[in-house]
């Protein structure tokens, strides 16, 4: 097991610059399975989830470099249609090589998918959308086994219950290589799911409204076979737990190589918060005040709304922000594991009987504590308690943090932090 030892009440101040998203990575990974030719990908995190999708990609047979930032994958000489147990159900999206590799092979069995538990976490819609196109699917224990008929996906119009993320991506890769037009209605606008069109644009698929609540894709059913370079948009929500950083020990920070409008759902509170906020075309800084001002009521929504990715470092900050502040999950319904945790270092949380608003009354300084982080978000939500708490920390289960944050523990030291990985 893996822990962090942080000892609290340092400034954090200084320069980073942001890596590529997760969430824009995994997903273009899985569409990488698209391409006969040879993919480069620049910007990639080196993250435990990129890691295990890696594995995916090499277990049905695509070759895959891994040097530095830049992966270079190159193509199946035969591709299987069986995707590696272990590494599926592991994480969430390892439910993207469905589309995936329906479209390119016809078939696919795939263990059903992993990832953070954050409450139920449905994949209706992504199986829904798919039989719409044509999929025959059926799951026999936790297993799905998936198959096309001999034309292949059709085009056909979605529409999806929730703008889910997941299975917007999904229903992108799929059509991508169905014959015909797909339309996808209230589909997930979010920066990640603009960045796979992009990617998928850049293959020679034909898609229009990536980003609205409307995405077509022109199919032919064709094969793609172009070798193609994309970059991966920083990661807003790593951006935004470092700005949250300085924001909690009244602190300074410049971050490059990020895209400031896709901060806005949250740097809006920051500002309401009492921090100065400056932005460039690729560059936020946040200067923080003495202490930091209550945020009102903060509701967890779809993109352009407050992400659900950045409720629990919010938490973490409003717990010593003055007054009151409340947070509503409206995404996912299990996602408080970090209440119970920021509690034992002296946060003043509760949450209501649905579960879903915390009410937090600021106190003035937290304290260390032994604390577990029980996903990727609450283990950040608690490093960065513990980076403005007296007294030391130890975050437990420090492998959640690995699945998202590439190196947490060398970027907050960069930035002023007492902060050293144990192995124990
Ligand atoms: N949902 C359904 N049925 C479905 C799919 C989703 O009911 O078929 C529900 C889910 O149960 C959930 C809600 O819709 O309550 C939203 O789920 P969504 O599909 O949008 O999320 P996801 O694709 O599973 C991605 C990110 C998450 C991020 C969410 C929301 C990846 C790999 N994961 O998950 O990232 O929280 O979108 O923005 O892209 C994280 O990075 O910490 C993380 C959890």
């Amino acid at each position: 097991m893996r822990q962090y030892r942080i000892c609290g009440g340092k400034r954090i101040s200084g320069e980073l610059a942001i890596g590529g998203a997760k969430n824009a990575v995994l997903p273009i990974l899985a569409a990488a399975c698209l391409n006969k030719s040879e993919t480069t990908i620049h910007n990639c995190p080196r993250i435990s989830d990129a890691f295990d999708t890696i594995k995916i990609l090499e277990g049905i047979g695509f070759g895959v470099e891994f040097l530095g930032n830049t992966l270079k994958i190159h193509p199946a000489k035969e591709l299987s249609h069986e995707v590696p147990d272990e590494c599926a159900t592991k994480m969430r999206s390892s439910i993207l090589f469905m589309g995936a590799l329906l479209g390119q092979t016809g078939k696919v069995n795939l263990a059903l998918p992993g990832g953070c538990n954050l409450g139920e976490r449905a994949i209706d819609l992504h199986i829904k959308g798919l039989e719409a196109m044509g999929a025959k699917i059926h799951q026999e224990g936790n297993k799905l086994f998936c198959e096309t008929e001999k034309q292949g996906l059709c085009g056909t119009k979605i529409k999806l219950d929730t703008a889910s993320v997941g299975a917007t991506e999904n229903l992108l890769i799929a059509a991508t290589k169905a014959k015909g037009e797909t339309v996808i209605e209230n589909a997930a606008r979010e920066p990640e799911v603009v960045d796979l069109a992009q990617f998928l644009k850049k293959m020679g698929a034909k898609i229009r409204g990536a980003g609205t609540g409307t995405i077509a894709i022109s199919g032919t059913g064709g094969e793609f076979n172009k070798e193609i370079t994309h970059e991966i948009i920083p990661d807003r929500i790593v951006a935004g737990t470092y700005l949250v950083a300085a924001a909690m020990t009244g602190g300074y920070v410049r971050l490059t190589n990020v895209r400031p409008f896709d901060l806005a759902p949250f740097t809006m509170y920051l500002s309401e918060m009492g921090c100065t906020l400056r932005a460039s075309h690729d560059t936020v800084i946040l200067h923080a005040p003495q202490r930091l001002r209550p945020a009102g009521r903060i509701v967890t929504k779809v993109h352009p709304g407050f992400p659900t990715d950045m409720q629990a470092q919010f938490a973490a900050a409003l717990s010593i922000a003055e007054k009151r502040s409340e947070i509503t999950e409206t995404i996912f319904e299990g996602r408080s594991s970090h209440v119970q945790e920021l509690r034992k270092m002296g946060a003043n949380i509760h949450l209501t009987a649905d579960k879903q608003t915390f009410v937090i009354d600021g106190v003035r300084r937290l304290h260390g504590a032994t604390v577990a982080a029980h996903d990727l978000r609450c283990g950040a939500a608690l490093i960065l308690a513990a980076l403005a708490a007296d007294g030391e920390t130890i975050v437990q289960n420090a492998e959640f943090v690995e699945r998202g944050y590439e190196s947490i523990e060398n970027d907050l030291t960069a930035l002023g932090a007492d902060i050293r990985p144990e192995t124990i």
